[in-house]
C-alpha cells in the first residue's frame, strides 16, 4: 500500500547522485507526513535546517506553516504530508537550477502518484511554476484552483515569504480556507 510504496521510493531516493547537489548536501530531504494525506504541501527545497534534519519546512518557515495548519485548519503535520521540489539543498539556498528541477522532478511526482491526495498545496513562486509548469506571476496563480493531473492544486505564498511580509498573511489566509471548503474541514474553535 501506500506507505510500502513511498518507503521503497525513498530508499530508491536515498543515495541519488542525479546532480551536483549530492556533493555538498547532508541529508536528503524526502518529506514526511501521513501516507494517507489528503492534503500535500509542496514547498521549494530544504534549507539549513532542513539538510541537516533531514525533514521538511523545521526551520522558521516550517513554524510558520505549524501555525497555519493547527490554528488556521485545526491540523498537525501528522494529518498532512509536506515535502518540496528539490529533495537537497541548494548551497546557500540559492534558487533550484535549471539541471536540479528537471532530475528532481520525477521523484516528487511519484511520490504525489502514490499518495494521490485529493489537493495540493503550492508555496511560493518556485514549487508553483515548477508543479503547474508556467512562468505565471504569482499574482496570477496565487488563490485560484490549478490542475496537477487530475488532482485539484492551490497555490499560496510560501511561508517565509510570509515572514518577511506580515500583512500578505490575509491573503494566505484566504487561500487556506479554500482548501478547507474543498475538504470539508471547519474551522477550528
Ligand atoms: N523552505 C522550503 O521551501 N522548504 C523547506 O523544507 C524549508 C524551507
Ligand atoms: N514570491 C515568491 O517567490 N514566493 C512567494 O510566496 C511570493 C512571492
Amino acid at each position: 500500500q501506500k506507505a510500502k510504496a513511498l518507503q521503497a521510493l525513498q530508499s530508491e531516493t536515498s543515495d541519488c547522485q542525479k546532480c551536483s547537489l549530492a556533493q555538498t548536501r547532508t541529508n536528503i530531504v524526502f518529506g514526511q507526513g501521513t501516507p494517507d494525506a489528503r492534503l500535500v504541501f509542496v514547498g521549494e527545497a530544504p534549507g539549513y535546517h532542513e539538510d541537516q534534519q533531514g525533514l521538511a519546512f523545521v526551520g522558521r518557515a516550517g513554524k510558520l506553516l505549524d501555525d497555519i495548519l493547527s490554528n488556521g485548519m485545526g491540523l498537525t503535520r501528522d494529518d498532512v504530508y509536506i515535502c518540496n521540489i528539490l529533495k537537497c539543498r541548494p548551497p546557500k539556498n540559492r534558487d533550484p537550477g535549471p539541471v536540479e528541477i528537471p532530475c528532481c522532478l520525477p521523484y516528487l511526482e511519484r511520490q504525489l502518484q502514490i499518495i494521490s491526495p485529493e489537493v495540493i498545496c503550492c508555496l511560493g513562486r518556485i514549487a508553483s511554476q515548477c508543479l503547474l509548469q508556467t512562468n505565471d506571476a504569482m499574482r496570477d496563480l496565487r488563490g485560484q484552483w490549478h490542475d496537477y493531473h487530475g488532482t485539484r492544486t492551490m497555490v499560496t505564498y510560501h511561508p517565509a515569504y510570509l515572514l518577511r511580509n506580515p500583512p500578505e498573511k490575509k491573503k494566505t489566509w484566504a487561500d487556506i480556507q479554500k482548501i478547507m471548503a474543498e475538504l470539508g474541514l471547519k474551522r477550528p474553535a
